[in-house]
C-alpha cells in the first residue's frame, strides 16, 4: 500500500471494513496497528468500519470499545447501522425541522402513541450460527429500531451538524428506562416462528433451521412498550415491533394523534384519530390520515389520506440503496450516518436490562406460525390499552399505505 500510494502520489485514505464476529473487532484493530497499515505515508486517514452488532452484551461492547479507541479516535470509527442510510430515515429530521406544522404538535399534548414497526417475511436464511446468539432483540431492536426511535423522539439540535444531531440522539437513548422484571412481564412479548405447510412446500420452523439448536429459545419476534421519561414524551407510549417470518415485509413509523375532538363529535361515532405514517419500505413516503366531510347532503365524517410517494418522481428512480449511501458518507467523512459509541452504549444498557429481566422471569418466546401476524400476546399488549397495532389491514381501506 505504501508503495502504491507513494508511486502514484495518492492520499493515504484507507478504509478497513470489519464484517466479522464482534469478538474479532479489537483483535483486527490491534493487528492493523501492529502491521503498520494504520501508519499513512501520505496525508489521509485510516478509517475503521464496524458492522453491527457491536459486542454480545454491554460488558463486551464496553471492553471492545476501550480496546479499539486505544488505537482509533472516535472520528475514525464508523459504526454501521444501515437503517441510517435509508432514504426515509434520513428524511425524518428534515420533515420534523423543515416544516412549521410538525414541531408544535410533536409532544405529549397532541400525540397519543408512536409505533415503530419493522417486519419481515424472510426467515434467518443461512445465518443460524449468528442469529441463534443474537435473536431479534440484538439483531433489530438494539440497533435499527432504537435508532429510528432516537430520530423520532430527539429534541431539535442546535444545528444540523453531525455532532449536534448525535448529541440529541444520545440524550434520547440515555432516557430509555431500565426494564426490571415487572416491566418486562407487562411490556415485552417475545416470539419464535414455527413451521407451516404452504401448498407443496414446507416452511421450516426456527428450531428446524440450519445451525440452530433444536431446543433453542432465541426470539425471532419482539414487541416492546416503553416510555421516554422526559418533558416532551412523559406518558406517551412508544411501541416497537419486529419479527421474522411474518405476513409482510414492512417498515413504518406510525404517529397517532390524540382524539380530543370538539365535544359534539365525541361519542360512539367519533372521528378517527389523525395518523402520520412514515413509510420506510418497501414503498417510501409519508401518508397523513385526517378527517373530512363526506360528499353529499349527510353530515358524515370520514378519514381521508394525503399521500406523498418518494419513489414517484422520475429523476429519483436511481436513488442509492442504504449501503451505497453509507459508503459514500464514509468516504466523505460524514459520520451522521453512523452511530456514536455513547448511543450504542445506551442502547446496550436498555437491551441488557431487558434481557436480564426476561431471563429472571423465564420469559420464553411464544410460538407463532410462519407467515402469520406474530404471537397473540403482542396483540394483547396493545389492545389491553385500547389501542391497536397499525397496519395495512386496519387502516381505512382507501388508504394507500
Ligand atoms: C439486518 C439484520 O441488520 O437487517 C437482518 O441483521 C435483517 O436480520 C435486516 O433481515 C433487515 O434489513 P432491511 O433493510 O431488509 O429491513
Amino acid at each position: 500500500m505504501n508503495e502504491i500510494e507513494t508511486a502514484s502520489e495518492l492520499p493515504s485514505k484507507r478504509v478497513f471494513y470489519l464484517a466479522t464476529s464482534p469478538k474479532f473487532f479489537p483483535v483486527i484493530a490491534t493487528g492493523l496497528q501492529k502491521s503498520g497499515l494504520n501508519n499513512t505515508t501520505q496525508p489521509g486517514w485510516p478509517r475503521l468500519v464496524i458492522e453491527k452488532p457491536f459486542g454480545h452484551d454491554l460488558n463486551t461492547a464496553c471492553e471492545y470499545n476501550d480496546r479499539i479507541t486505544d488505537i482509533y479516535p472516535e472520528e475514525n470509527i464508523y459504526r454501521i447501522d444501515h437503517y441510517l442510510g435509508k432514504a426515509m430515515i434520513q428524511n425524518i429530521l428534515t420533515m420534523r425541522f423543515a416544516n412549521m406544522f410538525f414541531e408544535p404538535i410533536w409532544n405529549k399534548n397532541y400525540i397519543d402513541n408512536i409505533q415503530i414497526i419493522s417486519t419481515e417475511r424472510m426467515g434467518i436464511k443461512n445465518r443460524g450460527k449468528y442469529y441463534d446468539r443474537a435473536g431479534a432483540l440484538l439483531d433489530m431492536v438494539q440497533s435499527h429500531l432504537l435508532q429510528m426511535l432516537a430520530l423520532i423522539a430527539m429534541e431539535p439540535p442546535a444545528d444540523m451538524s453531525t455532532a449536534s444531531i448525535r448529541q440529541e440522539k444520545i440524550k434520547v437513548l440515555c432516557s430509555l428506562p431500565e426494564l426490571g422484571p415487572e416491566n418486562v412481564e407487562e411490556n415485552v412479548v417475545l416470539g419464535q416462528y414455527s413451521g407451516r405447510k404452504e401448498g407443496q412446500e414446507y416452511i421450516k420452523g426456527y428450531q428446524e433451521e440450519d445451525n440452530v439448536r433444536p431446543d433453542s429459545s432465541t426470539e425471532t419476534f419482539a414487541a416492546i412498550k416503553l416510555n421516554i421519561d422526559n418533558l416532551r414524551w412523559q406518558g406517551v407510549p412508544f411501541y416497537l415491533k419486529t419479527g421474522k417470518r411474518l405476513q409482510t415485509k414492512n417498515t413504518k413509523i406510525f404517529v397517532q394523534f390524540k382524539t380530543d375532538f370538539h365535544p359534539s363529535l365525541r361519542g360512539a361515532d367519533s372521528p378517527e384519530a389523525n395518523l402520520l405514517i412514515i413509510k420506510v419500505q418497501p414503498r417510501e413516503g409519508v401518508s397523513l390520515q385526517f378527517n373530512a366531510k363526506e360528499p353529499g347532503s349527510q353530515d358524515k365524517i370520514a378519514p381521508v389520506f394525503m399521500d406523498f410517494c418518494q419513489e414517484a418522481p422520475r429523476e429519483l428512480k436511481e436513488t442509492p440503496a442504504a449501503y451505497e449511501e453509507l459508503l459514500a458518507g464514509l468516504f466523505r467523512g460524514d459520520q451522521s450516518l453512523f452511530t456514536h459509541w455513547q448511543g450504542v452504549k445506551n442502547s446496550w444498557q436498555f437491551i441488557d436490562s431487558l434481557r436480564k429481566s426476561a431471563e429472571k422471569i423465564d420469559l420464553t418466546p411464544e410460538k407463532y406460525e410462519a407467515g402469520s401476524r406474530g404471537p397473540e400476546a403482542a396483540k394483547n399488549l396493545i389492545q389491553s390499552e385500547s389501542r391497536i397495532w397499525w397496519d395495512r389491514k386496519n387502516i381505512n381501506r382507501h388508504s394507500p399505505v
